[in-house]
């Protein structure tokens, strides 16, 4: 099963304010629609966005960069899915995170009823610590 993906962009004029910036409204619009990918991706199922948790944006990007997206499946419940987006550029073929995020999809089926997903292997302790991260931010978000 296929838990990540990572979807490059570039920041063209379309999507540039003009101050040249690649804005904070249209990152969420590509980090949800990755999101959305990832989960799919992993369950195979049409999926609908429960929640977005977090998002910061540590650095600014400009029109003409190029952008990786990357959205990790950390967690699954029953029927959603914790995922972990990353939006990156890259500096001397380093990575420098841009803006970074936390989304919940559920499984749905046709008529948008929650379907279960197949539970995420935890294999190695940082799998493990990002699955409990992401019930942290989930509890914490819904004041549970
Ligand atoms: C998300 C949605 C399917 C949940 O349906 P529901 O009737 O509340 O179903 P349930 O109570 O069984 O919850 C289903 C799962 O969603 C999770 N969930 C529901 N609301 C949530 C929230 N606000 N935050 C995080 N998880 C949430 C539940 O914890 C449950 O997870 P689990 O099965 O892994 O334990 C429903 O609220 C919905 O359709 N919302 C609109 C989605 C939408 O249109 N998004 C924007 C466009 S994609």
């Amino acid at each position: 099963m296929n838990r990540s993906i990572t979807v490059p962009m570039l920041v063209s004029p379309a999507l540039a304010n003009k101050a040249g910036i690649f804005p904070g409204s249209e990152i969420l619009k590509f980090m949800g629609v990755t999101a959305g990918m990832a989960g799919f991706r992993y369950c195979k199922k049409r999926v609908v966005t429960a929640m977005v948790g977090p998002v910061s944006f540590p650095k600014s990007v400009s029109l003409g960069e190029l952008v990786y997206c990357t959205a990790d499946v950390i967690y699954t419940g029953t029927t959603s899915m914790g995922i972990q987006v990353r939006l990156e550029i890259e500096k001397d073929d380093s990575p420098i995170v841009v803006a970074q995020g936390f989304w919940v999809m559920v499984a749905v089926d046709a008529d948008g009823h929650p379907q279960t997903v197949e539970s995420l292997p935890l294999e190695n302790e940082e799998q493990k610590w990002l699955s409990v991260k992401a019930i942290t931010i989930i509890k914490t978000l819904r004041g549970i």
